[in-house]
């Protein structure tokens, strides 16, 4: 920890943002490298005769933000590390930084197995920094998860994250396209989330130049009308799933209703979709009969 006068910290703040750059990654960067926190933030005072500790020298920060200012690097990526729900997860560029409305899967779930005790059996399908599964692993502890994902370095970055959130062992790691590492786990999934690459090709194409430069595009494109790989995943779930097995969906703001057309063309029911924070149909879900 480095200790300096909260005076200097804040003309040295005062500084950097007078640079450009927007306050909320500025936070960020404050917050995962620098070590104070958003309400430790609003809490300092020009007055003040206090000091503050840091985690880092304000040269260390000093470069990630001017890195961030010239490159457009997500910060993210830059520090590192993404804060979603209670979790901080270490990532890379090889994984898709999580995105804030898919923490409300978590919330779903809870919603639909109310009883934590039960002994459930879980797959999270192209799992990229773990954040599903290991949130499901820790809020649902008597469960048994498998995450997996086609790329071999997510699948490492998820690894790393559940070996350093906790001590348990209810989730495994398996590389494969979709449902392909679940080969022997045939008829015997109670619960099965996937947030799988869903952009429309078109759509990619117009996205904001930090996604198309710095996110892995295998996380993000979902063929020519994005729903390819929804497909896949819901034409092979009845040979996975358990009878009365759940799957959850997350898909583009626009695809819920073609989601649900899937869901029940392929023999689901209890289909529902469920909005977002924003009241978007980001999430479609059903139960195999
Ligand atoms: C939209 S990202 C979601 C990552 C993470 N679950 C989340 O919500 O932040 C989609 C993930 O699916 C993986 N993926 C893409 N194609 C796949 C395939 N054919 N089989 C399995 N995983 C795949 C990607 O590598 C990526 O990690």
């Amino acid at each position: 920890m480095l200790c300096i006068s909260v005076k200097e910290f804040l003309f040295w703040k005062k500084k950097q943002l007078s640079k450009g750059g927007d306050y909320q990654s500025f936070a960020f960067l404050l917050d995962s490298i620098g070590g104070i926190s958003p309400s430790d933030l609003n809490l300092l005072t020009i007055n003040s005769e206090d000091n503050l500790y840091l985690k880092k020298n304000l040269e260390h920060l000093e470069s990630i933000w001017e890195n961030y200012l010239f490159t457009s690097t997500p910060i993210q990526y830059l520090c590192g590390v993404v804060f979603w729900r209670d979790l901080k997860l270490r990532i890379t560029e090889k994984v898709l930084i999580p995105r804030s409305e898919t923490e409300l899967v978590i919330d779903i779930v809870l919603k639909i197995f109310e009883k934590k005790s039960q002994k459930l059996f879980f797959a999270d399908l192209g799992t990229g920094s773990g954040a599903i599964s290991i949130a499901l692993a820790l809020e649902f502890p008597m469960w048994e998860g498998i995450a997996t994902d086609i790329d071999h370095d997510s699948l490492e970055v998820a690894r790393r994250n559940y070996v350093s959130s906790t001590k348990q062992s209810n989730l495994k790691f398996c590389c494969g396209n979709w449902w392909t590492p679940l080969e022997s786990y045939k008829g015997k999934l109670d619960l099965v989330i996937s947030n799988p690459p869903y952009i429309p090709k078109d759509t990619y194409e117009k996205l904001p130049k930090e996604v198309k430069k710095f996110e892995p595009k295998i996380a993000l494109i979902g063929g020519d009308d994005g729903l390819e790989h929804i497909r896949e995943i819901i034409q092979k779930a009845p040979f996975y799933l358990r009878k009365k097995g759940w799957l959850i969906l997350e898909n583009h703001f626009d695809q819920a209703e073609k989601v649900k057309e899937l869901l029940i063309k392929n023999k689901f029911t209890s289909v529902e979709i469920v909005n977002d924070l924003s009241g978007i149909g980001r999430f479609t879900i059903g139960r195999y009969k």
